[in-house]
């Protein structure tokens, strides 16, 4: 009588109407994604999207857990639901799930002994709790690790978060911009960037355990670091830490200074087309970050509008499709190693 009906998302799966090609789909599930700050996800659930799949996000004595946002009853959305004695709790019919997915009670039974079917249980989704971050892995088994990022791990500095936001563009789109150095003059000139478009120093990209990774030296316009200087422009070096597929961290030290900054990025690909951008920021100096995030929101706000306008809406990662010069290196090599060593770049579904 209890048995629920064997639905196509009873486990996370292709969902219907996906955006991505199945084989993408695939690769790109068993990686770690980033789906929520830890602290957003507190006294209620939380729904959220990762790669097409609507989840359901609740934190119990036992953490954070996910799972598919459908109660395997009647398919009731449970981020509409509560939390309650610990439990995650359907708004429909009051069925109680436990961390682990199980279900352990049904209100409406009156038999509080009745024996619960197995199958009566939440589609979970592996999570993970790092940098203040909580991570998702759609298919149970992670083909990567987690991001092992300098400074943001340091437990001495003080951590700030940017909001969230929403990016209207592949998450490999966003990932891409992020390690773009070229365009700073352009995209950047109220910011950090130097107006003046000196070509970009030689560099080289190396592929490490975690992904790739390239040091830039670079002069920025005016001084926006906080040890004393107040220069008219900072002599910095940039080291781009990109851990695959979609998490970047950037130290930047300024030449001369024992001051440190840490800036990472991690794109939550929700579909192919729309990506949640999770930053983290910390530095050396102290606690106060409220200028950093400023800066930060400033910076996305100069690069958002043109990655959501560019075309295609993939990127391209068969080489021959657009044209690159040397300050492409990390890009090339990016998108290289995406279509090679992972499998990806299959078309978009329609
Ligand atoms: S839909 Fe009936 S308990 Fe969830
Ligand atoms: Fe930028």
């Amino acid at each position: 009588m209890f048995d629920p009906i064997d639905h196509y998302l009873r486990k996370p799966d292709i969902p219907p109407g996906c955006t991505f090609a199945e084989s993408d789909w695939r690769i790109l599930a068993g990686f770690w994604h980033p789906v929520a700050f830890a602290d957003d996800v507190g006294d209620a659930p939380v729904a959220c999207t990762l790669l097409d799949v609507e989840l359901v996000l609740f934190r119990t004595s036992r953490g954070v857990s996910a799972a598919l946002d459908l109660c395997p009853h009647r398919g009731t959305r449970l981020s509409a639901g509560r939390i309650e004695d610990d439990v995650l709790v359907c708004p429909m019919h009051g069925f109680r799930f436990r961390h682990d997915g199980a279900c352990v009670a049904i209100p409406s039974s009156g038999n509080p002994d009745a024996r619960i079917p197995p199958r009566l249980r939440l589609g979970t989704v592996l999570t993970e709790e790092r940098y203040g971050i909580v991570w998702a892995c759609l298919s149970g088994e992670p083909s990567w690790p987690l991001p092992d990022w300098p400074g943001i791990g340091d437990p001495q500095l003080t951590k700030v978060r940017v909001p969230v936001d929403t990016w209207r563009a592949a998450a490999s789109r966003h990932v891409e911009n992020f390690n773009d150095v070229a365009h700073f003059p352009y995209v950047h000139a109220a910011s950090f960037g130097n107006p003046d478009p000196a070509p970009i120093a030689d560099y080289t990209v190396d592929e490490t355990d975690y992904g790739l990774t390239f040091a830039l030296p670079y002069l920025e316009g005016g001084d926006r670091f906080p040890d004393g200087r107040n220069a008219e422009s900072r002599e910095v070096t940039y080291t781009y830490q990109l851990t695959f597929p979609f998490s970047t961290i950037i130290v930047i030290a300024p030449d001369g200074s024992d001051y440190v900054q840490y800036f990472a990025d991690a794109a939550s690909p929700v579909s192919a087309r729309e990506t949640r951008v999770f930053q983290v920021m910390t530095d050396t100096y102290g606690p106060d970050r409220t200028e950093a995030i400023r800066e930060a929101l400033q910076i996305n706000d100069e690069d958002k509008p043109l990655v959501e306008g560019q075309r295609p809406e993939r990127l391209p990662l068969d080489l021959r499709e657009e044209i690159h010069v040397p300050a492409d290196r990390m890009s090339v090599a990016y998108r290289r190693a995406l279509a090679r060593k992972f499998g990806l770049g299959a078309p978009m579904a329609a």
